[in-house]
Parts: structure tokens; C-alpha cells; sequence
């Protein structure tokens, strides 16, 4: 089967199309035609060779898909049969033609929830949530601030908090996406690339501060965020996208940034009254009931109009669809969710 690899790291234009054997179907296991593929952050860090979990090269990134079951192993349960319209995570092998999934990570989709938008949801909504909600225990009143606001990640966290009662803050790399997402609800985004945040928001909080900071971006944010919180306040971490300095990778960047800056000291927090969470939803795969569980929530919300993804675009299922994806990313351009969808 056809599968879009990465052969070696580098940039975006090194995606390759390839023939690839096909995996074993386990009696646990079903076989997806993938009709729609996400993109994330978490891709264009492991195509520039800074994830560490990257398998060996080559390789087919992608974490989520949304298609067609067209094989099932004996222990499969019957509403994944051969024909349903399903979504999945995936550890990697997204993109491409098939991919291989055990069942506990796969949910079927009713009629009303479209294939892309299904392959929208699983990697960015699973990470909101378990941020906001569930390590960040974010209640309703409470001043929440995301980076990466106009992002995949920071627009489901958008989505989740605005019935929640929670006064959103944001911040973002352009005033046109502020502008959004002060139009969409959040109560103040700053534009992180002309504004010094930390006195914006501090002014806006009324020096107050925040219950909660979700941060994907690395040590300079971490340290913000620290002298930002309110007493009893979180950071959640789930993400070091500040390592990624260009379309490739940046080693010496990556090692002196990440070591030298990146310290938590127990003593600090604790007299600071402040906690730090790390959040790796990867690392989570195998929890199965979580994940099982996760998923049929969220196609519930889907369907019932609860949780709406903002696609920012689709590209075709190809290798130049994934290196326009990737480039998007790369220049910060996008506005919610990329998708690698067949016949786009
Ligand atoms: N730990 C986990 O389980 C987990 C799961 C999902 C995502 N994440 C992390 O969450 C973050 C968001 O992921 P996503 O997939 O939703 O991506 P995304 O936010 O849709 O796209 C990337 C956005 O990040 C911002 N950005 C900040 N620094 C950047 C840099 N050096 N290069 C390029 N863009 C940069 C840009 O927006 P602005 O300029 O507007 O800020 C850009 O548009 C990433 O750090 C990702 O690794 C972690």
C-alpha cells in the first residue's frame, strides 16, 4: 500500500510516497481505508528529527484518521464490521492509503459527523480536555490563558471552555487572529509578536492572574506563566514548539534552550503556591479505557453539535499535500485544524 514517509529529516519537501508492506492483522485489530488524516505540531517535530518518540526512518507520521474499516480481526466487536465509517488514533501511519489499529483505539461514526471533520477531533480535543479539564480542573469563573490560541489545540480549547463559563485569554502571532478570537469569545488575545503578553495580560487580569495556563510553547513561556499565575494556579505543559526555530532542525538551539532553561524547583512552587502538570497524550495510547472512552465522547459531541472543530484546511493525501501542510505550520498561518484528505 502507498504511504507518505518521511526518508530522512529535513524540510518540509522531503515527504516521499512509497510502497510499504502491510502489518499483520492481530484478532484485536481492524484495517482502515484512510479517507482523512490529521496534521499536528507534534509531525512537523518529528519530520525535522526534534521527537524523540519518532520511530526509526523511514516512516509515516500521523496520529489520527477518520475512514473506512475494510478488514476486521475475529475479536473485533460487530460495530466495527467491514464498511463502517470509523475514527482512530494511530501511533503514527496516518498518513497513508490503510493503517493498522487495535479496536479499543477506533469508534464509529454516525451518519451526521463528516469524515474530516471526525479527523479533527481526536489528537487536538483529547489533548484540550484532558488539559483544561482534566489535570487543569479548570471551573467556571476561572481566568484560563492558551497559547497558541488560534491554533488546532488552542481553538478545541476555545470550544470546550466557552459553554464552561471560564473567562478564556489567549495569545497568538498575528492581530488578525486575535481579532478572531476575541470575536469567537475569549476576553483577550494578545499578539505575543508586537506585545509584551505578560504586561498585556497582567493589566487585563487586573493583576489578578490566572487559575490556569496552557502552554505548548517551552522554557520562556514556562517562566511567564509562572510569574502570570494566580495562588493555587497551574501551568499545564504538553508541548515545546519554541524548539522549532525554522523549516529545519536546530540541534544546538534545541539542547541549550530545552537544559539550560527548563528548571522546576519544588521549593519554588511550593512557596509560590503554584503546581506544574506535563501532559503527553502520546504517552496515553495504551490506557485503553481512556482512550476507548475519550473517543465516543467526542464523536457523542460531534454529533450532537457540542464540539465543532474549526478546519483551517485540507490538502490532498499526498506528499506535496503533506509538505503544504507542513509549510503552513512552519509560517504560523493556520487558524485551527490541517487535514490531509483523499481526493482534496
Ligand atoms: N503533549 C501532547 O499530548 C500534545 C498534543 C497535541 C498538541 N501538542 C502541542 O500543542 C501545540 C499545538 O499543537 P497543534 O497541533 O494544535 O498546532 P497548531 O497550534 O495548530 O499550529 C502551530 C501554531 O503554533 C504556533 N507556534 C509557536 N511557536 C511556533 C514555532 N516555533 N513554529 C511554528 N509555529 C509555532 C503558531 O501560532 P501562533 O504564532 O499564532 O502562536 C502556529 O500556528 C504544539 O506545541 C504541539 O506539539 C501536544
Amino acid at each position: 500500500m502507498r504511504a507518505i514517509v518521511i526518508p530522512r529529516h529535513g524540510p518540509p519537501d522531503v515527504f516521499e510516497e512509497r510502497d510499504v508492506e502491510e502489518r499483520r492483522l492481530s484478532p484485536q485489530d481492524v484495517r482502515v481505508r484512510v479517507e482523512a488524516a490529521g496534521v499536528n505540531f507534534a509531525d512537523v517535530m518529528g519530520r525535522v528529527g526534534l521527537y524523540p518518540d519518532a520511530p526509526a526512518l523511514p516512516y509515516a507520521p500521523g496520529y489520527e484518521i477518520a475512514g473506512v474499516v475494510e478488514e476486521a480481526g475475529d475479536r473485533v466487536p460487530p460495530s466495527l464490521a467491514p464498511g463502517t465509517r470509523v475514527v482512530a488514533v494511530t501511533r503514527f501511519g496516518g498518513y497513508a492509503e490503510r493503517v493498522r489499529v487495535p479496536a479499543y483505539a477506533v469508534a464509529p461514526l454516525p451518519p451526521s459527523v463528516p469524515l474530516p471533520v471526525a479527523a479533527a477531533l481526536p489528537v487536538n480535543y483529547l489533548t484540550a480536555h484532558l488539559a483544561l479539564v482534566h489535570v487543569g480542573n479548570a471551573r467556571p469563573g476561572d481566568r484560563v490563558l492558551v497559547h497558541g490560541g488560534a491554533g488546532g489545540v488552542g481553538l478545541a480549547v476555545l470550544d470546550l471552555a466557552r459553554p464552561m463559563g471560564i473567562e478564556l485569554y489567549a495569545t497568538a502571532g498575528s492581530d488578525e487572529k486575535c481579532r478572531l478570537l476575541e470575536a469567537r469569545g475569549v476576553v483577550r488575545a494578545v499578539n505575543y509578536r508586537t506585545t509584551d503578553y505578560e504586561v498585556a495580560l497582567r493589566e487585563a487580569t487586573r493583576q489578578r492572574g490566572f487559575h490556569l495556563v496552557l502552554d505548548p510553547l517551552g522554557p520562556e513561556s514556562f517562566a511567564k506563566g509562572l510569574r502570570l499565575l494566580a495562588p493555587l494556579g497551574r501551568i499545564v505543559c504538553y508541548g515545546f514548539s519554541q524548539l522549532v526555530t525554522g523549516r529545519k532542525r536546530n540541534l544546538w538551539h534545541a539542547v541549550t534552550t530545552y537544559l539550560s532553561k527548563h528548571k522546576v524547583n519544588p521549593v519554588t512552587l511550593m512557596n509560590a503556591n503554584a503546581g506544574v502538570f506535563g501532559l503527553n497524550l502520546a504517552h496515553l495510547f495504551d490506557e485503553r479505557e481512556l482512550v476507548t472512552r475519550g473517543l465516543a465522547e467526542l464523536v457523542a459531541r460531534a454529533a450532537d453539535g457540542t464540539v465543532a472543530p474549526t478546519i483551517a484546511a485540507t490538502y490532498p493525501l499526498s506528499a506535496a499535500g503533506a509538505a503544504a501542510a507542513h509549510t503552513c505550520l512552519h509560517d504560523r498561518l493556520n487558524v485551527g485544524k490541517l487535514l490531509l484528505v483523499r481526493g482534496a
